[in-house]
């Protein structure tokens, strides 16, 4: 039974109205980001709304649900409503699942563990980022035994992949996913134009400076960048924000020691590694008995290799359109991916989903789960913990009323046969 009801939800957010007051966060996912943008400062917003190019995956995305359809069916006894799934041999209260979304410091200061509170309070899984703000550690012990991921990003040093592998292991993360779609950044036109990359402030690099390899690697001779900088006041920003965020205390003894700076400069020399192939997967199979997923599959080809080389489960995304532009949608390539993989691995998708009818498309589809991405970050910028949890409730109860007034009591319930 699904604890956290549509109809209870529903009900509160009139009854509030009643007393004159309005939800926390837009319940339109376009007002939401609209709100969200006046909240935010223009790089934040930029670096989270922000695609490669001129944003046409991202319109793609969108799109591809748009030319779907559900075809409601009536007199089906709905009363009862399930809406929770089983993934990887655990029960999962929604088909929903949090994206990973780097540098959340830039939206709030509570950033990942605010995420990870509101997660946590609905079982909704959190798939935690490779660029977070915060140690993994620290969110895992606020989320309590609630679940939780580890999103990969594969760095030039298969030592730091494995120490990342090892830690997410000892805080609980159920599974490992990998993503493949961003051995480079892509050309990011809103981020291009502010010529901002938070990174180079220190922001979104807490998995590697509470790292013991990564601390190892910053005092090996290839961290020191020789490259002249001009001195502006907008250098000396960058400088206390790097300095502040690097752990441990005061301000001068970091300075002094440079490894603020040391650490920034070897987080950008190493953080991906574009000459990965297939065969690198081994090396993360012999790393962890997690369930290991492929993220950022778009092909069917790459789908049936994924399974091949004895991965989990792959997750259809293309980085909400934030890496190749023009790139086929996720919704579109869908069908075909799940007939390649033939029910070997759980196919997971992202990019674009908007709310419940999404949700209901995609597992209409064969996805066993979808993956919420930049909406949460909204709810955040908005309200911080609260705002996220709002959003994810809105998400469950648009899911839940959908798919009962599409006539289906529970997921195993929406099939292909009830799109066109
Ligand atoms: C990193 O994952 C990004 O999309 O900016």
């Amino acid at each position: 039974m699904n604890p956290f009801s549509a109809l209870d939800w529903q009900k509160k957010i009139y009854l509030s109205g009643f007393s004159g007051k309005l939800p926390l966060v837009k319940i339109d996912p376009v007002h939401l980001e609209e709100a969200a943008k006046a909240a935010m400062s223009p790089q934040a917003y930029a670096y989270i709304a922000g695609g490669a190019g001129v944003e046409s995956t991202m319109r793609s995305n969108r799109n591809a649900f748009e030319t779907c359809k559900i075809i409601p069916r009536m007199l089906r006894n709905v009363g009862e409503r399930d809406i929770s799934i089983n993934l990887f041999g655990k029960k999962l209260s929604s088909p929903f699942l949090l994206s990973p979304i780097g540098v959340l410091e830039m939206v709030h200061p509570e950033a990942d563990l605010a995420v990870g509170r509101a997660a946590a309070q609905l079982g909704v899984p959190y798939i935690f980022s490779n660029q977070a703000s915060r140690p993994m550690e620290e969110v895992a012990k606020a989320m309590g035994s609630s679940p939780r991921w580890f999103q990969l990003y594969w760095s030039k040093s298969n030592e730091l992949v494995k120490s990342f592998v090892q830690r997410a292991e000892k805080c609980g993360c159920d599974a490992i996913v990998v993503t493949l779609d961003t051995t480079m950044l892509g050309w990011r036109t809103r981020d291009l134009e502010l010529a901002y990359l938070p990174f180079l402030e220190g922001k979104g690099i807490a998995q590697y400076t509470s790292d013991p390899v990564f601390q190892q690697m910053m005092d090996e001779a290839d961290a020191q960048e020789n490259t002249k900088r001009e001195i502006t006041w907008q250098t000396l920003r960058g400088l206390v924000s790097m300095v502040n965020r690097y752990p441990g205390k005061g301000f001068f003894k970091k300075l002094k020691s440079g490894r603020p700076i040391k650490a920034v400069q070897k987080f950008i020399s190493t953080y991906s590694n574009p000459c990965t192939t297939w065969d690198d997967l081994k090396f993360l199979r012999e790393q962890t008995k997690l369930p290991v997923l492929l993220k950022g599959i778009l092909h069917p080809d790459d789908a049936r290799k994924a399974v091949d080389y004895g991965m989990d489960g792959i997750v259809v995304s293309n980085h909400g359109g934030r890496q190749v532009d023009g790139s086929v949608s996720t919704f579109e390539m869908l069908p075909e991916i799940v007939n390649a993989v033939n029910g070997r691995i759980p196919v997971i998708i992202d990019s674009g989903i908007r709310g419940g009818a999404d949700a209901y498309k995609c597992l209409a589809m064969g996805a066993k789960a979808v993956c919420i991405g930049r909406p949460y970050v909204y709810g955040l910028a908005l309200a911080g913990e609260l705002g996220v949890y709002e959003v994810l409730r809105n998400f469950m109860a648009d899911f839940e009323l959908t798919m009962g007034l599409a006539g289906c009591k529970n997921v195993s319930e929406i099939t292909r046969e009830t799109l066109r």
